[in-house]
């Protein structure tokens, strides 16, 4: 099965943000990831709803929207009428993660629920089975190119394991510091989803390395 690549927004070029979505479209991107960082969960602040809705307006694709923001609950359904198709919350931003996922799915959005490095998988498993996706953060959240934390392979295994025990449907997806080079060991240890900010973006040509990154197996 080819991976799910879904381009991280934030390194693009927000001064030319319609043609960077218009590349998108014509890429074989799957989806668009769109960070939103709030200056409070994560020690960065990259764009709210209005920019939000600019990128709607031209994309062509699902938007994955991941929210580094705390207290993510007060926010779902403004991000869903901006245009969210998944939205994800942190483990770590959320006191009751059980009633937010189901307040996700009752907006018409799919589940995802993101973990930090430091966050053991297993945490996950008494939600596992309601979700549609998980985040697996394989950089701490906040800024894009970073490097790449190793420590996700072996939680990308811990992950699958309790996704077969619980007979859960949902996708792992791998956010922060993914290349050419990490993306095959990525796959084959079960991730579904990459995210690329820095290595789509900053390559001299991001239609061909989206190419690149959807075929490798
Ligand atoms: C990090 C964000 C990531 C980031 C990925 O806080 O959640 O989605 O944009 O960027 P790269 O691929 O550059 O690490
Ligand atoms: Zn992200």
């Amino acid at each position: 099965m080819k991976p799910i690549i879904s381009p991280s927004v934030l390194a693009s070029d927000f001064a030319n943000l319609q043609s960077e979505v218009e590349m998108l479209n014509k890429s074989q991107a799957d989806w668009l990831h769109i960070d939103i960082m709030d200056g409070r969960f994560v020690p960065n602040i990259s764009f709210g709803f209005p920019v939000m809705e600019a990128i709607k307006r031209h994309a062509q694709k699902p938007m994955d929207v991941h929210l580094m923001i705390v207290e993510p609950e007060l926010y779902i359904e403004r991000f869903r009428a901006a245009g969210a198709d998944t939205i994800s919350v942190h483990i770590e931003a959320t006191n009751h993660l059980h009633r937010t996922v189901q307040q996700i799915k009752a907006s018409g959005a799919k589940a995802g629920v993101a973990v930090n490095p430091h966050t053991s998988v297993q945490l996950l498993e008494d939600v596992i089975a309601d979700l549609d996706m998980v985040c697996l953060m394989s950089v701490n959240p906040g800024f894009g190119g970073q490097k790449f934390i190793e420590n996700t392979y072996r939680k990308i295994e811990a992950m699958k394991n309790l996704i077969i025990q619980r007979n859960s449907q949902a996708l792992i997806e791998i956010d922060g510091g993914v290349n050419q080079e990490n993306a095959p060991l990525l796959l084959q240890r079960g991730a579904d989803v990459l995210v690329a900010g820095s290595f789509v973006f900053s390559s001299a040509d991001p239609i061909q390395t989206i190419a690149d990154l959807k075929s490798s197996k």
